[in-house]
């Protein structure tokens, strides 16, 4: 390991400035305009480990965006990794709060500032680089080596429960390491063990065929974006408990040694909510924070429109509002029974005169990891090498649909090595990766990979 580590060290600098290009491709799942950014993104990645000799480099299509599909072998006999990440992006709007552009990534004050650098090309590299590492110096990997990076993450991995079925014999793997989290806090070396999953719906309230003067029509017929606030608010209970019947009919307590746990984690409410801008916390009722956004599941209106909202005044009844909703789940809510469930109830309370649909746009399943298995000592162990510091378990209130998936599909333990900041503006502007994350994140990977090697 000491030539590896070494290599890493020497080569700290072109490490970063790889991931400089690679960040500069624009590939932003959500939008059409980008279908070829993505292809492009896809085959940069492809031709990088390509270079890093890769038995064998595919780029996978799929209806959406395309996957990359790399494989190194080792010694017959050696365990086999599954490396999972995604090349895609979130949109970068509001542009005018960057800082600087987002894709033409900036290095200041410690990090790489850009769309993408943590979320999750970083983290995607931090593997490849580790990969990088040992093919250098000892000609070889210590393990077999399968990485699969898709390109639809952010937009729900729509097309990958297909993918992993047409590919299941490609994907065989003895564990799985996705790289895709945040680490509790600054040093402190984390492994996830537990993520939410996801139903997200489209609510639409239909009242009258066109808007309607509200003089001569107020008070006549119900208003659509009155009826769906009302809903809307209707979701939760003072206790700020979901009202949908059914909703925690399958949800597993939270044992008291889980919640022991979460309270002896270095939590600083205070700093933590200093951070979010809001004046208080708030929440479910007899949960504390960790544990309602890490084990509770949660309902949110994620935007709301309707009727009239440009300049001044203007005295209508609209014809339409609309919300997106959506479900943080925990186990063992299922998204299908919980988007039911949801429909349902929101038929249910409509009032009279006004038409609702819900439109499912997409969903995940929740995981908890079987943190009995020996790999997450092994885990341990090597993350702690690379940050000298105790590694700690923690979860998290995010979904990666591909988790609960591969884990299903194969039975195998699923790794959560994250190399993220907590505020690192995910999904915001300004994301930032914090560069000795990056460096000691490729250590991490690299002995990880040994000590897999040396599992029996
Ligand atoms: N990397 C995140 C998952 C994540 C979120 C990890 C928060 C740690 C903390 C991932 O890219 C993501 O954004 N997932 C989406 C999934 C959704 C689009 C199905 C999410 O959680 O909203
Ligand atoms: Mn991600
Ligand atoms: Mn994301």
């Amino acid at each position: 390991m000491q030539d590896v580590i070494a290599f890493i060290d020497a080569n700290r600098k072109r490490f970063v400035d790889e991931l400089v290009e690679w960040v500069r491709i624009p590939a932003i799942s959500s939008d059409r305009a980008h279908d070829a950014d993505l292809r492009r993104n896809a085959e940069h990645l492809a031709a990088h480990v390509r270079a890093l000799g890769a038995a064998r480099v595919e780029v996978w299509k799929t209806p959406g965006h395309p996957a990359v599909f790399a494989e190194w072998k080792a010694a017959a006999g050696a365990p086999t990794l599954l490396v999972y990440g995604h090349h895609d992006v979130q949109p970068v709007d509001p542009l005018n709060e960057w800082v600087t552009p987002p894709f033409e990534p900036s290095l200041r004050d410690g990090r790489m500032w850009g769309r993408g650098v943590v979320d999750d090309k970083g983290q995607v590299y931090i593997h490849a680089k580790a990969i990088e590492a040992f093919i250098k110096t000892a000609g070889k990997l210590p393990i077999n080596l399968k990485l699969i990076v898709e390109g639809e993450e952010e937009v729900g991995s729509v097309n990958l429960d297909a993918l992993l079925r047409d590919h299941a014999a490609d994907l065989a793997s003895d564990f799985v390491c996705v790289s895709d989290t945040a680490m509790f806090g600054r040093g402190i070396p984390s492994l996830c063990v537990g993520l939410r999953g996801l139903t997200y719906v489209e609510v639409t309230v239909d009242g009258p065929a066109l808007d309607l003067h509200s003089g001569s029509f107020g008070g006549g017929v119900a208003n659509p974006v009155n009826a769906l606030a009302r809903m809307i608010a209707r979701l939760h209970d003072d206790d700020g408990r979901v009202t949908v019947p059914g909703f925690y009919d399958t949800v597993r307590a939270l044992s008291d040694a889980e919640r022991r746990e979460m309270a002896a984690l270095p939590f600083d409410e205070k700093e933590w909510l200093r951070a979010t801008g809001a004046s208080a916390t708030f929440g479910e009722k007899g949960f504390s924070t960790l544990e309602r956004i890490w084990a509770r599941p949660t309902l949110d209106c994620c935007g709301i429109v309707g009727g009239f909202t440009g300049e001044g005044a203007k005295t209508i009844i609209p014809a339409r509002a609309s919300a997106k909703v959506s479900c943080r789940l925990v186990p063992d809510q299922e998204p299908d029974d919980i988007t039911r469930k949801l429909r349902d109830h929101l038929q249910r309370i409509a009032p009279p005169g006004v038409r609702v649909r819900v439109e499912e746009l997409h969903g995940g399943r929740p995981y908890l990891a079987p943190t009995d298995h020996p790999v997450y000592e092994v885990a341990k162990r090597a993350f702690s090498k690379a940050f000298g510091k105790p590694t700690v378990f923690m979860r998290e209130g995010g979904s990666i649909p591909f988790v609960r998936t591969i884990a299903d599909a194969t039975g195998k333990p699923c790794l959560l090595m994250g190399f993220g900041q907590p505020d690192e503006n995910a999904h915001a502007p300004n994301e930032w990766l914090d560069l000795e994350n990056y460096h000691l994140g490729i250590k991490s990977a690299a002995y990880l990979y040994d000590e897999i090697s040396r599992m029996q």
